[in-house]
């Protein structure tokens, strides 16, 4: 008897790769390098799918800013899979697949803001470094200095590739104290912009996203949801009329006028419906 390799299957299938390098990058954040071509061809907004044996897969989203092959995942710790992730050491096997979605696009936009929180700004910094060049404003916050995510490497970056980087705190331990939100709604007074990228909690992204809208400035915005197949399968991350995984996880805002969801619900992993901030 032959045995049939179904090829689409295979494609899906996770394979393992090993951890070369870790660095942690605030107390609660911690980013995970190893070598993947086909993960390091991820454009930025796609995510892979990350599975540990006997615990669960979680998407993650995809760093490919260095190297040929590299690619790098950066997690918070928090949770079951989390935790599991933060325990590997150079040399340990994590398994992946993809890369899925849908990236965020430019075209022939110039003068961007882009707008992140915690690891939010890990598809935007993808983005940022694919846009070097044009005229960018990043605006990045934390509840205090020691969880700005990427702060050294960012303010390096902005006066290499000049471009205009705006940190906000809570406890005001750096950069303004102000909430993200109130640092953009500023700027967007001061400032003209063809459109807006963003990542983040999805409260943070509601407000911006609201203020965009004022503005009748083009946005894209970055949805976070429960994801199982990662392949547009399964329906677990439906919003609307949108999978999440499939036609996300980036979304314009004429596709987020759809969404009476966005802001105020999603669904947890028995797939009911519960407003935002209610955990899994
Ligand atoms: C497109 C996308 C990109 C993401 N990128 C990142 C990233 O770069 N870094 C990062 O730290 N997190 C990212 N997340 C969030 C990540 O998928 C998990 O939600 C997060 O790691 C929390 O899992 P946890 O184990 O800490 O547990 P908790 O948040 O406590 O959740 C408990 C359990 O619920 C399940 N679960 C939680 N979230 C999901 C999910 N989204 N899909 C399926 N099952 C889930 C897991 O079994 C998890 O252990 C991303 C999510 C999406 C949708
Ligand atoms: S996670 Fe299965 S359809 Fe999106």
């Amino acid at each position: 008897m032959s045995l049939e390799i179904d090829v689409p299957v295979l494609m899906h299938a996770p394979r393992s790769v090993r951890v070369e390098r870790i660095q942690d990058e605030t107390p609660s954040i911690r980013s995970f390098w190893f070598s993947d071509a086909t993960l390091h061809h991820a454009r930025p907004g796609q995510f892979a799918m990350v599975w540990v044996p006997g615990v669960d897969e979680v998407p993650m989203s995809v760093l490919a800013i260095h190297g040929h092959s590299e690619a790098g995942l950066v997690i918070k710790k928090g949770g079951p899979v989390s935790v599991a992730l933060w325990d590997k050491k150079p040399g340990d096997k994590l398994w992946v697949r993809g890369p899925y979605g849908q990236p965020y696009t430019v075209g022939h936009h110039h003068r961007l803001l882009i707008v992140g929180g915690g690891t939010g700004l890990v598809p935007l910094i993808s983005l940022l470094v694919h846009l070097r060049g044009r005229e960018i404003t990043l605006i990045t916050g934390a509840r205090t200095a020691s969880e700005l995510l990427f702060k050294d490497w960012l303010i390096r970056e902005s006066k290499e590739h000049n471009f205009k980087l705006l940190f906000a705190t809570d406890d005001g331990s750096y950069g303004e104290k102000n909430q993200v939100p109130k640092v953009v709604e500023h700027v967007l007074k001061a400032d003209k912009f063809d459109a807006i990228y963003t990542c983040g909690p999805e409260p943070m992204m509601k407000l911006v996203y609201d203020l965009a809208r004022l503005k009748q400035c083009h946005m894209q915005v970055s949805l976070e949801r429960v994801f199982k197949c990662g392949l547009g399968i399964c329906a677990a991350c439906v919003i609307g009329p949108y999978l999440v995984c499939r036609d996300g996880p980036v979304f314009s805002e004429r596709e987020l006028s759809g969404m009476p969801e966005f802001g105020h619900e999603r669904r947890d992993l028995s797939g009911k419906k519960v407003p935002l901030g209610v955990g899994h």
